[in-house]
């Protein structure tokens, strides 16, 4: 039965509030201004931008995104108190569609045990700080933290309480993803049957993954009638992440039959910007991760070719091209001129300066003198190496290196670079090749790099497949991910590096208090 499409679902995106919080995914700021960009080509609602109150740095990423991102609604958190609200107003205010979303947590046992409040003092707190950001803008949206393990009938009391003092948005999280769909869709209905709200005020839904129902749960949710869904790419966030916005709005889009709802997703834009955080992040999705792994599309097993030979809807319900996957067979080669490099690049869906082309064409004529066929997924990996290395200033350039390692002597490494004008030689011994490469690097610059996390994965497939290296690497109180690409696993390695060490030592890297992968284990890297 196809049911006519009337709902406008919003997807408010919190990759870089409830996403970056989670360990591993802390992002500098320039590296947030880039995902937000990327968010509203996309064609999220909302983008809640971060914390405000968490760290000056955090202030300063949302501030600068309000002032800068045109299009989507620009969220800032507060907890309920006078401080953290006018805090966040004063990071979002600059936003052309400004919101404060305050929250309280609503459980027995985050009331007796966390906040140490009664039921009735959380209710005042909750009208209190909703009363106060709507003083100071005009949307406001208040979530019942822990909403799913909460007291039913004391939600109706606290949502119309908080509808009635400005809220908005009415947001009910399942926080420790607890729930289940039957029980989520149930919760949702008896929210919208009684609590009190004036007309237009929406109902939203924030699932976490922990039992691996955070998106199940929330499209239960939908079906329910909520409006507004909270979600981050690729499925990051606290624990097991949040619910992973390309698979809420893919499951939309394949089964409108089952909803009848619709979102304003470019769903072409997914893979660039599930890509795109990928490599601000360092961290990749795993390869059968739904919609946007690199298995998602591809189809191994002898019956399933054949079905697909003879007809593709019999093994896909989707086209990768409808969620902007590249095409994998050859796009281009060692004649193609930069006319037909840029068409490709605008094809894909890159805007790019003169300058910025300008380099990538460098970068790919290099690539095509090594590799015998050039396709999007490396035209995309060239032009992603390229954005993580424009944005940081050089303060270190690597100009030449050489490695030898064997499995019977001791890897070596020597390096030539120029450090503010001086040209430094050094070289320096290691467990392996990257080890040995690392600590001349370090001796080169003057710098004391502590590899935190070491990546390598391939771009394409073959023996000529360019390589992608993801680094995090710490030096004194500073963090910061590195990213390179290149045939060569060495040179991809070495530009990873120097990345992340350019990052610290411009000044562009997180504090280690500002990062929030206090968990993150240190890896040896004797490769
Ligand atoms: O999971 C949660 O409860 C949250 C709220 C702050 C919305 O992230
Ligand atoms: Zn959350």
């Amino acid at each position: 039965m196809v049911t006519a499409v009337t709902r406008r679902i919003r997807i408010f995106d919190t990759t870089l509030r409830d996403g970056e919080q989670a360990p591993g995914f802390g992002m500098t700021a320039e590296a947030k201004l880039e995902v937000a960009r990327q968010l509203s080509k996309l064609g999220v609602d909302v983008i809640e931008a971060g914390f405000p109150a968490a760290s000056p740095g955090d202030f300063e990423a949302v501030r600068t995104i309000a002032e800068t991102i045109t299009g989507p609604t620009i969220a800032g958190l507060a907890r309920a108190n006078e401080d953290d609200i006018r805090r966040c107003y004063e990071a979002v205010k600059g936003a052309q569609k400004p919101r404060i979303h305050t929250f309280i947590a609503t459980s027995p046992i985050h009331m007796e045990y966390k906040l140490r409040k009664k039921p009735e003092e959380v209710v005042r707190a909750a009208r209190d700080a909703v009363a106060l950001a709507r003083s100071l803008g005009p949307e406001v949206e208040f979530s019942a933290e822990d909403a799913t393990r909460s007291d039913w009938n004391f939600l109706v009391q606290i949502f119309t309480v908080a509808a009635r003092a400005g809220a908005t948005i009415l947001n009910v999280p399942d926080t420790v993803g607890y729930t289940t769909p039957k029980e989520y869709y149930d919760l949702i209905r008896f929210l919208i049957e009684h609590v009190d709200a004036p007309e237009g005020v929406q109902f939203s839904v924030h699932c976490h993954n922990d039992l691996g129902l955070a998106v199940a749960n929330t499209l239960a949710a939908i079906e329910a009638g909520a409006t507004q869904v909270e979600c981050t790419i690729n499925g990051i966030g606290e624990r097991a992440g949040n619910a992973a916005l390309e698979e809420i709005v893919m499951a939309l889009r394949v089964r409108r039959d089952q909803w009848g709802a619709t979102t304003g997703i470019n769903t072409r834009e997914i893979y660039r910007t599930s890509r795109l955080l990928q490599s601000v992040t360092g961290i990749q999705v795993q390869p059968n991760k739904a919609i946007v792994g690199a298995n998602a599309f591809a189809h191994e097993s002898g019956i399933h070719q054949d079905g697909m030979l003879k007809h593709r809807d019999t093994y896909e319900i989707m086209k990768p091209e409808d969620v902007g996957v590249p095409e994998s067979s050859l796009v281009l080669g060692k004649h193609s001129g930069r006319a037909a490099f840029r068409a490709r690049l605008e094809h894909l869906g890159y805007q790019l300066t003169d300058a910025e082309i300008d380099s990538a064409f460098r970068r790919f004529k290099e690539l095509a003198d090594r590799k015998r066929t050039i396709t999007d997924h490396d035209l995309m990996a060239i032009v992603g190496d390229e954005q993580a290395h424009r944005t940081v200033t050089e303060v270190c350039r690597l100009e030449s290196f050489q490695v030898v390692a064997g499995n019977e002597r001791i890897a070596t490494a020597s390096v030539r670079l120029v450090r503010e004008g001086e040209v430094v030689q050094e070289a320096a011994s290691g467990d392996g090749p990257i080890s040995a490469l690392y600590h001349a690097i370090d001796r080169a610059a003057r710098f004391e790099g502590q590899l935190l996390d070491y990546r390598l994965n391939a771009v394409t497939e073959g023996e000529d497949a360019l390589g992608e290296v993801t680094v995090r690497v710490r030096a004194g109180d500073r963090v910061a991910s590195g990213r390179g690409t290149s045939t060569d696993v060495i040179e991809a390695s070495a530009r990873a590096y120097m990345n992340a060490m350019n990052k610290i030592l411009s000044g562009a890297a997180l504090a280690v208090s500002d990062d929030p992968a206090p968990g993150w284990q240190m890896r040896a890297y004797g490769d």
